[in-house]
């Protein structure tokens, strides 16, 4: 890929207007959500898309997430069911992508999609996410805007570390509150199934449906796209993990989370503590640039403590497991 410059610029106004501009010209726009920073390209436009799949070095079989301002846009992209409506009622704006059948006709195109009949669609609640898709007034496919198999990022400079000189332009929106990316339901034929665990926990989707989440039929096997997150070692650091740590060895660096300490733990190379205070909200928005800081530390391995499975914690074990996969 021949280097192109990017520009970065703060969330303001005009940043907000040449996002739109850019991504009208079928250019690459990195911007906030509340979950990670997405990056965006025109959803009608293939070429555009075929861009951004080079710029990440995303296996194209991997289906994009379009991103509208609105539930009245992502109806006119594809069909709802009751409990789509349900979810969209309860969780729009907000950290949830459903998957829904197509509508026919739908102008996403075929490569951001796939070859799927069924298209992910989410609708952010960041702010400056808000404003460029309502300055842009069309769908705007963005995958996390990291190089595909890195950590997701959570800061601008975490989007510059991946990918200056690949995409045109950055709009810096501060760090991300969630930081995990969104929760994935496919509400096709039959239950609602769960394809991702993300920024809203389990529980309270379920407690709008009123039912439990189907689990996919087929997880992680297959390299199918139907389940989403497929690579096993998606979301990599460079250092290995070694997870449920219950004592820290000679020269690795230390992920912890909450009050209590562990044996070696004073010897660790560097320690973060995702949320003294046993947070898993916090620790959610802390996963991604914690990895990374630990990262930089230069251990060969990161021990992880133990994070409890409820609420947010399911998707931040799900991160964990996939960083912690070997290697393909
Ligand atoms: O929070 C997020 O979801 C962020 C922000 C930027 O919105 N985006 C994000 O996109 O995480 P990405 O591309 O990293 O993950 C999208 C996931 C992929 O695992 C993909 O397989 C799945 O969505 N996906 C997309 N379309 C699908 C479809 N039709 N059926 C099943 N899975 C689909
Ligand atoms: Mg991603």
């Amino acid at each position: 890929m021949e280097a192109i410059e990017t520009r970065i610029e703060p969330a303001d106004d005009a940043a907000v207007a040449e996002a739109a501009r850019i991504l009208r010209a079928g250019g690459l726009v990195a911007f906030p959500t509340e979950t990670v920073y997405g990056l965006g390209a025109d959803a009608t436009q293939g070429a555009a898309i075929a861009r951004l799949y080079a710029a990440k070095g995303r296996p194209a079989f991997n289906p994009l997430i379009a991103h509208v301002a609105a539930a009245a846009e992502a109806r006119a992209l594809a069909v709802f069911n009751a409990a789509a409506e349900r979810l969209a009622a309860a969780f729009w704006p907000g950290p949830l992508t459903l998957v829904l059948p197509k509508r026919h006709g739908c102008p996403v195109a075929e490569l951001a999609t796939a070859g799927l009949d069924s298209i992910a669609l989410r609708v952010p609640g960041h702010v400056v996410a808000q404003r460029i898709l309502r300055a842009f007034a069309g769908p705007v496919v963005a995958p996390s805007a990291n190089v595909s198999g890195h950590v997701s990022p959570t800061t601008a400079a975490h989007v510059l570390a991946d990918l200056s000189g690949r995409i045109d332009f950055v709009v810096d929106g501060g760090p991300t509150p969630v930081g995990l990316e969104s929760t994935i339901v496919a509400c096709l034929d039959g239950d609602p199934v769960l394809l991702r665990p993300g920024g809203i926990a389990r529980e309270r989707i379920e407690a709008v449906l009123g039912r439990p989440l189907a689990a996919p039929r087929r997880p992680e096997a297959e390299g199918a796209p139907v389940a989403p997150g497929q690579l096993a070692s998606h979301y990599a650091p460079r250092a290995r993990l070694r997870l449920a740590a219950t004592d820290v060895r000679p020269g690795e660096a230390l992920l912890a989370f909450g009050p209590a300490s562990l044996p070696g733990a004073a010897a660790a190379v560097a320690t973060l503590n995702l949320s003294p205070g046993g947070d898993l909200v916090e620790a959610a928005a802390n996963l991604f640039s914690f990895l990374r800081r630990l990262d930089a530390s230069g251990a060969e391995t990161i021990a992880v403590m133990p994070v409890p499975n409820h609420g947010l914690g399911e998707a931040i074990n799900d991160r964990l497991r996939r960083a912690a996969a070997p290697r393909p």
